[in-house]
């Protein structure tokens, strides 16, 4: 593609998004294809020879388009959000187009030292202490690996990493037993199984982690959670006596602020100084609800910050910075960079000692200029701007609360603690099986709507829609207008 044809589409689709911005209701919010249907419509084969720029833009339109869910309708509600914003696609677009590869400081200085501003930041914005440093990484999946492989080292005094998971005295095997000097002598039970504690609500990518870092699913224990779903401290810590009892050696326990079922928060500082006092690990899955401590009045959800040794949470969710964009605070970061380094001689560059080499932070060798765009959100919005946003969503939620509180055939299932609205229809008068049907109907009914997107969990065993709010552009009308939809929805269908 020559510079002209460039420069042409360029500003033609720069003129399409903002369209879209302004246009994006228009569209049902989740894509109505079905399973098969884009793929039929796209050649088996590659091209051989060159397409013609109109000839892909036009496909995009016609073919890609239709099975596009629509993550910036303000008729989102559905999971999570996941936001872009005008400032961020920007910044995105300067990312593509210096096509920088970010692995170390050298390989462009002015990302690693923005990364390290725009990290420090929000760590400032969310009132984090001030010895934890950031980085950017992809997601909090990868955030969450990255801090169950370092607690991992850190338990097994680094030695996983050297002899890997079996046979190594003081590493996650069970069944052998070691002389001092570490010489296997036998297989008894020595207990030395490394054990992980997360809540019964904790998000996935906490058991991904576990399998991955080789912990093995049966090492991460679920602690009993209290009549909001958070976290009981007092179990946690009957947990962690029972497993010291039995040999086991606890490295992690995982809090979260903010559960993906209900957005319950665990109590961090009951939890952390259980980890202070058996020298465990304490990670943190903010990965949503982290942007409401911009919030003075959210702060508290902070409160106990000192126990940290590392922390996730996800600008590209409730922060306006698209996908992906997460950021992870550690509070000692030479156990990080003990965990990850490699330094090949490839790799090596005469200023390492003096500059942060982000590659040595994380899994990933290379990485993008994530920095930029936040960097441009957190600019153009000012904090302010943000926590006008922030804070609408929340009002919001509760307004929405309040109707769900106030109508006689539908209740509320969890506290309202940010965003997220969890609720069922119930008439007071139908058996819980029965109430479990409606539901799962009452959601596909809203949802063919086409005009907003929820989903459901399960709480307690009893189905339950969750209605989140945090859509960049989601506005009271919008809010209004998906409870009209949902009363309209909910009647009850005859048996
Ligand atoms: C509490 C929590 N943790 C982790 C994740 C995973 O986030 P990511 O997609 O960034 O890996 C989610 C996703 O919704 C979440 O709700």
């Amino acid at each position: 593609m020559d510079n002209e044809t460039f420069r042409k589409y360029g500003y033609e689709m720069v003129d399409w998004i903002a369209g879209y911005f302004e246009n994006v209701r228009q569209y049902p919010v989740r894509s109505t294809v079905n399973p098969g249907d884009i793929k039929s419509r796209l050649p088996k084969q590659p091209p051989a020879e060159s397409d013609d720029m109109s000839a892909i833009w036009k496909d995009f339109h016609d073919i890609i388009l239709p099975g596009i869910t629509h993550w910036q309708h303000p008729g989102w509600f559905a999971y999570f959000p996941a936001n872009n914003s005008p400032a961020s696609v920007l910044g995105e677009l300067l990312t593509a187009g210096i096509g920088a590869q970010c692995m170390s400081w050298e390989t462009s200085p002015a990302a690693t030292e923005l990364e390290e501003v725009v990290t420090d930041w929000l760590r400032q914005m969310t009132g984090l202490p001030e010895e934890m440093k950031g980085v950017l990484q992809d997601t909090a999946s990868t955030a969450t690996l990255t801090a169950l492989l370092t607690a991992r080292e850190v338990a097994t005094g680094f030695s996983v990493n050297e002899k890997g998971l079996v046979g190594v005295p003081g590493s996650i095997d069970k069944g052998l037993d070691y002389t001092e000097a570490g010489k296997l002598t036998g297989n008894k039970d020595t207990g030395r199984t490394l054990r992980v504690y997360a809540s019964s609500e904790a998000h996935s990518s906490i058991e991904k982690g576990v399998k991955i870092a080789g912990y093995g699913r049966e090492n991460l224990c679920y602690i009993e959670t209290d009549e909001n779903y958070a976290m009981r401290a007092d179990k946690l810590r009957e947990a962690i006596m029972e497993d010291l009892m039995a040999g086991f050696k606890p490295a992690c326990v995982v809090a979260t602020i903010g559960t993906t079922s209900s957005t319950a928060i665990d109590p961090l500082p009951e939890i952390g100084h259980i980890c202070r006092e058996y020298g465990i690990w304490l990670h943190v899955d903010a990965a949503m609800a982290g942007t409401a401590a911009i919030l003075e009045e959210k702060r508290d959800m902070m409160k106990g910050a000192e126990f940290i040794d590392s922390l996730v949470f996800n600008p590209h969710k409730w922060m306006f910075t698209n996908f992906d964009c997460s950021a992870y605070f550690v509070r000692n970061p030479s156990h990080l960079v003990n965990t990850m380094s490699i330094s090949p001689e490839y790799l090596r560059t005469s200023r390492d000692a003096q500059v942060n080499n982000y590659r040595d932070w994380g899994i990933q060798l290379g990485r993008r200029f994530r920095a930029l765009k936040l960097w441009f959100v957190i600019r153009q919005y000012g904090v302010n701007g943000l926590k006008e946003i922030v804070r609408e969503h929340i009002r919001l939620a509760q307004w929405f609360a309040g109707r769900i509180s106030e109508a006689d055939d539908f209740e509320l299932m969890a506290p309202v603690s940010t965003n997220l609205v969890c609720f069922r229809w119930n008439d007071r008068n139908t058996g819980e099986k029965e109430l479990d049907r409606i539901n799962r109907q009452l959601l596909v009914k809203i949802n063919e709507s086409g005009g907003v997107y929820l989903t459901h969990t399960v709480l307690s065993g009893k189905y339950t829609i969750r209605m989140s709010i945090g859509q960049r552009t989601t506005v009271k009308a919008d809010v209004e207008r998906a409870w009209e939809i949902i009363r309209a929805a909910a009647v009850k269908p005859a048996t």
